[in-house]
């Protein structure tokens, strides 16, 4: 049997599976393309998490394109987080070219251009559905974690959560907590304290400098309502494709603090949301975090330890992760040891340093008597990659230099008035978008504010007062807990639309 039979046979075997599965192109030996050996990744095994490196301009990002195409074809939703904002051509289908043509021919595959289903999602002020989160729902811990306070700070911020949630003060935004920091420190101390223990001024005050950190950053922008239902992120459209949301994080780039804080957030909500699972047929939602390494870097210890266990966590949910980034390196040890699918396209050798990490490199991957896996690693083309996956039963493929397929899509970014109208399309935009400001702590203790200085003022005069308390939402006072409120007012607002 000769080298090219036997390599045929292996890859054969290794790939074959009796499920669905995605097709991301076809082995390669040397500089050849084994037409019609193809590279097959189950579904039922991407909820074991993956990665995609290589150095820049090689081909990670249109990977992630590729693989989110077939799994929105396969009824599977995605989401990317797409931080350099190249990924909105997925709604729009590829115009084609001969190069994809003679790629597509050796692969053994027709080439189909195709548009998919998308939804652009955003945390800023840009174009698209807005994701947010209320500061009560992002809850005392996370809130502590994310603005990086001592142990006697974040006592401080339990307090206040309880405060808040036996007052029925509903905490909406970063402004109803600045407010209830500044309450807790002048008119409202002497109450607070007597419940609940001391409120330090140096405390409150270091957290609130923290507050306006985050504020700079445009924290501000993720906080608040109408916050974001993770199931919405699971839909399917009326064809029985998975839909693709796009969130789009282009002007978090420079913000790793923002980003770190929105991708946890997210990622504990989708992971309290979603029920158990096990190990199923397909996964629930796959997740891509393209520029992956901005979530890492300048990570806490603290947020490192909570991202890694979410890792290990979220796979009994069906949600597989994907990070995309230029070097394994960038990923923590623990998590990367946690990633059943690698994807790695070329990496550069310029240096000393460029060449030991690479040898290292190669080593994480299963020994193949086809390759010097170093070598072959700084010579694959762009859109190439060693792979590297785990059967149905779970067994590591051999390793498969491969030739992915293009995109069926658009490998271009969407021109600005194809964005807007697939913006107007939207079925959630119109829900998410929607301007609500209801009372919220601020505006309450605002005005306990002004009704106990009136009082103060007036001695006892009755008509002020009571004049001024019937602005309180009557509803408010009845209902016992902000879970509740929420309700109410989801249900009257849909009633008022109607
Ligand atoms: N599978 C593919 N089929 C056809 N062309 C491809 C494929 N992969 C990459 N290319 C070509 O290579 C270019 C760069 O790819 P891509 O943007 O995915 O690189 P990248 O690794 O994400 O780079 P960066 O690190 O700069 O983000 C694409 O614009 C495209 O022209
Ligand atoms: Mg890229």
């Amino acid at each position: 049997m000769s080298t090219e039979e036997k390599f045929k046979k292996i890859i054969e075997k290794g790939y074959a599976s009796t499920g669905e599965s995605i097709v991301l192109g076809a082995a390669m030996l040397d500089d050849k393309v084994i037409t019609n050996s193809l590279v097959k990744i189950p579904l039922k095994t991407l909820n074991r998490h993956g990665l995609i490196a290589g150095a820049t301009g090689t081909g990670k990002t249109k990977t992630l394109q590729i693989m989110a195409e077939h799994l929105s074809e396969s009824g599977v939703p995605v989401l990317l987080m797409d931080v350099k904002g190249d990924l909105s051509g997925l709604a729009q289908a590829s115009n084609g070219h001969p190069k994809i043509d003679e790629r597509h021919q050796k692969i053994g595959i027709p080439f189909k251009p195709k548009s998919f289903p998308v939804e652009i999602l955003t945390i800023s002020e840009q174009d698209g559905t807005r994701l947010r989160a209320t500061v009560s729902e992002f809850g005392p811990t996370l809130l502590s974690r994310i603005l990086d306070l001592t142990d006697v700070q974040s006592g401080i911020v339990a307090i206040l959560f309880q405060y808040c949630d036996d007052q029925k003060l509903p905490l909406l935004d970063l402004k109803d907590f600045k407010k209830i920091l500044q309450f807790a420190t002048k008119e409202g101390k002497s109450e607070i304290e007597d419940k609940y223990g001391r409120v330090s001024t140096a405390s409150t005050g270091a957290i609130l400098r923290k507050i306006v950190a985050l504020e700079q950053q445009d924290g501000d922008l993720f906080f608040g309502e109408r916050s974001f239902e993770v199931n919405d992120l699971t839909r399917i459209d009326d064809e029985g494709r998975g839909i693709i949301s796009v969130l789009r994080l282009t002007d978090i780039q420079d913000k790793p603090s923002l980003f770190s804080t929105f991708m946890l957030q997210l990622l504990a909500e989708i992971y309290n949301t979603f029920p158990e699972q096990g190990d199923g047929d397909r996964p629930e939602l796959l997740l891509f975090i393209d520029e992956a390494h901005l979530v890492f870097e300048n990570a806490s210890k603290e947020l490192l330890n909570q991202i890694e266990s979410i890792v290990k966590l979220i796979r009994s949910k069906g949600i597989g992760l994907f990070f995309v980034t230029q070097n394994p390196k960038d990923i923590p040890t623990d998590v990367l040891a946690q990633l059943g699918l690698k994807i790695q396209h070329a990496l550069r050798a310029f240096t000393a340093k460029d060449r030991k990490a690479i040898k290292l490199a190669s080593e994480n991957y299963p020994e193949s008597e086809f390759y010097d896996t170093a070598q072959v690693l700084t010579e694959l083309g762009i859109g190439e990659a060693l792979v590297s996956a785990l059967s149905e039963k779970g067994i590591p493929t051999p390793l498969a230099k491969t030739m992915l397929r293009a995109p069926m899509s658009r490998m271009d970014i969407l021109s600005q008035i194809e964005l807007e109208n697939l913006i107007k399309s939207s079925k959630i935009a119109p829900k998410y978008n929607e301007q609500i400001d209801r009372d919220s702590a601020y505006e309450i203790l605002n005005r306990k504010i002004e009704e106990s200085e009136v009082v103060v003022a007036e001695k006892g005069t009755k008509k002020q007062t009571s004049r001024k308390s019937t602005r309180m939402n009557p509803i408010l006072k009845v209902v016992t807990s902000a879970t509740f409120i929420r309700g109410v007012f989801g249900i009257l607002n849909k009633v008022m639309k109607k």
